[in-house]
């Protein structure tokens, strides 16, 4: 494929789904375009490309397919030992106190909205729902929603059935697995009633919209975004964390990976800076006289 058109596809790419391909990534790029093509019997790349950038149908369910070929989803339970300590020990208490100060004093049922935005086969929202379990011992009076989505419908197909290798436990603690997972030869089941507490939604993080009623994506008390913006071209990332400030409550917290937000304007989030990460709080608007730059936490990569 001529340097030309492959420079359109890395455009069009980026910006559909925000990926940044590297210049030592362009050739593994031109073998996938040339797997699709081949998959769907198109001798010409011009013809692939025009298809890509059409609004039908047919076009969609390709951008499905070549998704399945160009993100990575390497994921497993609580994932850094640092930021879900945080999640465990600061975060969501926090959230939860909030919550029940709010019952106490205008009687209004307790409720949180977290998202892992970006989930992969499931095992970052799992993990939150495991710690919310540790944590919320009334349960029932509670309405909770733990949202997980990717773009990748292969991935999400394994997050709804919930079954993993060892390999994904690799820094979960032996009680907590047997706790919330059955065990079938080499692989784990997560229990049931997890299963049915994280909906799982496909959502293209730069071209949908949100926040969205529709969607049920609005409102939320975190959003965790980890492992994702890694990935991304950097004006993608500042589209996305303007659509995330505004998905958010006032006061509501982003996690993302260590230093994924080098050089971004903080906008509308205050950096909270903690022993084992950076969060990013949603402040009230009005406050924000200057946006300064997020820095990465010295000692991190
Ligand atoms: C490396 S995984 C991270 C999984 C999990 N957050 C973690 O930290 O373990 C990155 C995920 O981001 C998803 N992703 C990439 N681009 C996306 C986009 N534009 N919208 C939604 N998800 C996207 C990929 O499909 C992949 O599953």
């Amino acid at each position: 494929m001529n340097d030309a058109l492959i420079h359109l596809f890395i455009q069009l790419i980026s910006s559909r789904i925000g990926l940044q391909v590297r210049p030592q990534d362009r050739t593994a790029l031109s073998q996938k375009i040339l797997t699709r093509m081949k998959a769907i019997k198109l001798a010409l790349p011009e013809k692939y490309y025009q298809l890509l950038t059409e609004r039908s149908l047919e076009s969609q369910k390709e951008w499905r397919q070549l998704v399945l070929l160009v993100t990575t989803n390497e994921s497993y339970f609580m994932r850094d030992k640092g930021q879900f300590s945080l999640l465990e020990k600061v975060i969501l208490p926090e959230l939860i106190e909030q919550k029940i100060k709010l019952k106490k004093t205008l009687g209004i049922q307790p409720t949180l909205r977290l998202w892992s935005a970006g989930c992969s086969t499931g095992e970052e929202p799992y993990s939150l729902v495991i710690l919310l379990k540790q944590l919320i011992s009334d349960w029932s009076e509670w309405k909770i929603l733990v949202l997980g989505s990717d773009i990748n419908d292969a991935a999400l197909e394994k997050a709804k059935r919930g079954i993993y290798s060892e390999w994904s436990f690799r820094l979960v603690d032996s009680q907590v697995q047997s706790r919330y997972f059955k065990q079938h030869k080499n692989e784990w089941e997560i229990d049931v009633n997890l299963r049915h507490s994280v909906d799982f939604k496909s959502v293209n993080l730069v071209s949908d919209n949100f926040p969205n009623l529709y969607n049920n994506i609005y409102n939320m008390d975190l959003i965790v975004c980890r492992n994702v913006f890694v990935y991304f071209e950097a004006k993608y990332i500042s589209i996305v964390l303007k659509k995330f400030a505004q998905t958010l409550k006032p006061g509501g917290y982003l996690m993302t990976g260590h230093a994924e937000l080098h050089g971004q304007t903080a906008g509308e989030f205050k950096p909270k800076i903690f022993p084992e990460s950076v969060v990013y709080q949603r402040c009230d608007l009005q406050k924000m006289n200057s946006a300064p730059q997020i820095r990465p936490q010295s000692g991190k990569p």
